[in-house]
């Protein structure tokens, strides 16, 4: 396996605050990683100073062996790293066809006079994109809804139509803020066999989520926080027998979190 992503003494404060104290993990190509940790442990500030959607104070962000730290945004997503967002954000007037096609535009290397004169050039890009959002409503098993307008679908849904619509120009990696917060706990599997299957053809994820359960059932590697430094990474198998895990993430004290761990073995 390889290193897609490399993130090297990440650091950001807001006020004094250190909401990340130097903060140093990789992602490995083709891998579920999740990043945990309790609330204000620096999850949100650590993805959005990634995505470039935050200014972080030092640190240095390697994407499949560019360094992006410092970039924009934009340039980010165009180097292959794609976010998707707690809150849904997706055209709901529109069919998930029309988002999924919308989603590759900014994209794609046709222009508007390409797509003016319907050059070549521009019917292979539609073509493509087509092939590509059609196997993406499989793998994510929305195929009934895909010519129907997506304001219609469930919450869980929309956010896997946010996730199929960050997929679609082919990132490097995916990383998911929350994508089960707010879903109803019944459609929650659907969200989790779905990023599986994405997986299984070739995705990598990275994922910010509070469900423990979730984690662990997808994530290769876990990475915890606790006060803007990373406490412990490892399989979800090594994070729940980690007594420092349990201690802060959990609120135990090192007693309780022994006592788990004997109940949990
Ligand atoms: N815009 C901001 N201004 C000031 N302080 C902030 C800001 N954003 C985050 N913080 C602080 O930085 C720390 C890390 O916050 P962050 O939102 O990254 O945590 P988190 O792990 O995502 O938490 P949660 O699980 O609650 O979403 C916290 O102490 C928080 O209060
Ligand atoms: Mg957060």
């Amino acid at each position: 396996m390889s290193t897609i992503l490399e993130v090297t003494d990440l650091r950001k404060s807001y006020a004094g605050v250190h909401a990340l104290d130097g903060v140093s993990f990789a992602v490995e190509a083709g891998s579920v990683t999740g990043l945990i940790g309790p609330n204000g442990s620096g999850k949100s500030t650590a993805i959005d100073c990634i995505s470039g959607f935050q200014k972080r104070d030092g640190g240095r962000i390697v994407l499949a062996g560019n360094d992006i730290s410092g970039q924009p945004a934009h340039h980010i997503a165009r180097a292959g790293l794609m976010r998707t967002f707690q809150t849904v954000r997706i055209y709901e007037r529109l069919s998930l066809r029309d988002n999924l096609a919308i989603a590759t535009q900014q994209f794609d290397p046709a222009t508007w006079v390409d797509e003016f004169f319907r050059t070549r050039r521009y019917r292979l890009a539609v073509d493509a994109a087509e092939t590509r959002a059609r196997q993406l409503v499989e793998l994510i098993g929305l195929q009934r809804y895909y010519d129907v307008e997506t304001g219609i679908l469930s919450y869980g849904q929309k956010k896997l139509v946010a996730l199929a619509a960050a997929l679609m120009p082919h990132p490097k990696i995916v990383v998911l803020d929350e994508p089960v917060a707010g879903v109803n706990p019944s459609r929650i599997r659907e969200i989790e066999v779905a990023l599986a299957e994405l997986n299984r053809a070739g995705e990598t994820f990275l994922i910010v989520e509070h469900n423990v359960e979730f984690i662990t059932n997808l994530c290769h590697q876990v990475i915890v926080l606790d006060q803007g430094r990373k406490l412990a990474e490892g399989t979800a198998h090594d994070i729940h027998h980690d007594p420092r895990v349990l201690e802060a993430y959990l609120g135990m004290t090192p007693e309780m979190a022994a006592a788990e761990m004997r109940g949990a073995a």
